[in-house]
């Protein structure tokens, strides 16, 4: 896997020596180029595939490139791409137009090289940042809540379960006077007798203690769930600390509760899980319920993009995840696999999905980011792996390795 950003930039320009000297810049410098000769044709480019970057000339026929800036800006799918200017004209007018118009930047002809390649990378850069900040701002904003959430139901819960016990033992020493007077006092009197007719009291001494089993089973269930989230909102975690990566997924599973839970699409995600015996993880828990975050999304997604095109193709399949961990034979890293029987991927899409802006999602959905992020929280920051295993129609299933202590590696 390769750890370069492979960018795409759209250059459009109807000069044809304009393009084959940026078309080698750029291809020499590893960005992946594509080349649209005029405004109109840089639309119908774009439409196919988002750019990560757009180098626009001023002046060309049929549509100029204020006039493509400006669409571009006014459409939601295109409006957060960085584009650069090319102009050959020094007016300083055309400068602020463009950069009026939302340009982020621009460079004047003829093209000098270093300059170019240097604006493009700040560009690049600066919206790298701001989308890998935007998803940090997202996941503490969701533990802050979760956290804020969890607080809030805990002591109401706690009352609940607290005065519980108590009910449980009032309840039982009632039935057993009631006992008492039924087999010591042998008077049937009419009122009584009339008034446990009435109350099926048979039935009643037989279910209340269920009723009260269920409300502590439902209790106990609440209980857990504000502990998961807890144990999800530790999102700012700082610190390198022995974690339970079994609480981790759960407490993951619990935040997508939601999106497991069956829709008008598709019945209920089976969650099978296969937990293996594994130590307390020395790593940072936050980031790592952010990469079971990520991961288990997407596979939620692959799932929900599966189901959609199977309504058109007929064929059934009932949609599950499979979670399983294990240590490894070298008993140095623990491996934690996330299958799912989703839409699968492409050769090319697993070539490209570690990619930061890679998605094949609609916009509004993917930013293209869980996977860069994921793999630099494991990679770079904890010195594990994270590998997958797909092919199209076929599911696919990624392989977290992560070493046990951080010292080891
Ligand atoms: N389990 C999966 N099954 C099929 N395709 C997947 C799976 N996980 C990831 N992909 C592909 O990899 C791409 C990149 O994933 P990534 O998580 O980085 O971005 P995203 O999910 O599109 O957006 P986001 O930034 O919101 O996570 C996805 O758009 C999808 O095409
Ligand atoms: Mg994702």
């Amino acid at each position: 896997m390769n750890n370069i950003p492979n960018n795409s930039i759209l250059v459009v320009d109807d000069v044809p020596i304009n393009i084959k000297i940026l078309l080698e810049i750029l291809t020499q410098a590893g960005y992946r180029v594509s080349v649209a000769k005029n405004g109109k044709s840089a639309l119908e480019k774009v439409e196919e595939a988002i750019p990560n970057l757009i180098l626009l000339d001023v002046m060309m026929p049929v549509m100029d490139g204020f006039e493509t800036c400006r669409i571009l800006k006014a459409n939601p799918k295109t409006k957060d791409i960085p584009i650069i200017f090319m102009t050959a004209l020094s007016e300083p007018i055309n400068k602020v137009k463009g950069l009026q118009l939302g340009a982020v930047d621009y460079i004047t002809k003829p093209i000098e090289h270093e300059e170019v390649l240097a604006r493009i990378n700040v560009h690049l850069e600066l919206r790298r940042t701001q989308l890998k900040l935007a998803q940090e701002e997202k996941m503490s904003s969701l533990g802050q809540l979760v956290a804020g959430i969890a607080h809030e139901i805990n002591n109401p819960v706690n009352f609940i379960s607290g005065n519980l016990i108590h009910a449980e033992k009032y309840i039982e020493d009632l039935l057993k006077l009631l006992e008492l007077y039924e087999t010591h006092t042998n008077i049937s009197i009419p009122e009584i007798k009339t008034f446990s007719k009435k109350i099926e009291i048979d039935f009643l001494k037989q279910d209340l203690p269920q009723l009260l089993s269920s409300m502590k089973k439902g209790s106990e269930r609440v209980e857990q769930i504000v502990r998961s989230l807890r144990l999800f909102s530790r999102l700012d975690d700082t610190e390198c600390q022995l974690v339970d990566l079994h609480e981790g997924i759960d407490s993951t599973l619990v935040i997508l509760s939601s999106r497991i839970k069956a829709t008008s699409a598709r019945p209920a995600i089976d969650i099978v899980k296969e937990y293996g015996d594994l130590p307390l993880i020395e790593c940072y828990a936050g980031k790592i319920n952010q990469v079971l975050m990520n991961l288990l999304a997407n596979a939620i997604d692959a799932i929900d993009e599966a189901i959609e095109k199977l309504e058109s193709n007929g064929s059934e399949q009932s949609p599950t995840i499979w979670i399983s961990t294990t240590v490894t034979s070298d008993q140095k890293s623990v491996l934690i696999e996330i299958a799912d029987n989703g839409i699968g991927m492409s050769a090319d899409v697993q070539q490209r999905m570690f990619e930061q802006f890679f998605t094949t999602k609609p916009l509004g959905k993917g930013t293209g980011l869980g996977l860069a992020i994921a793999r630099e929280i494991i990679v770079e920051k904890h010195g594990g792996s994270l590998q997958v295993n797909a092919s199209p129609g076929k599911g696919a299933k990624f392989a977290i390795a992560i070493p046990i202590r951080q010292k080891d590696y």
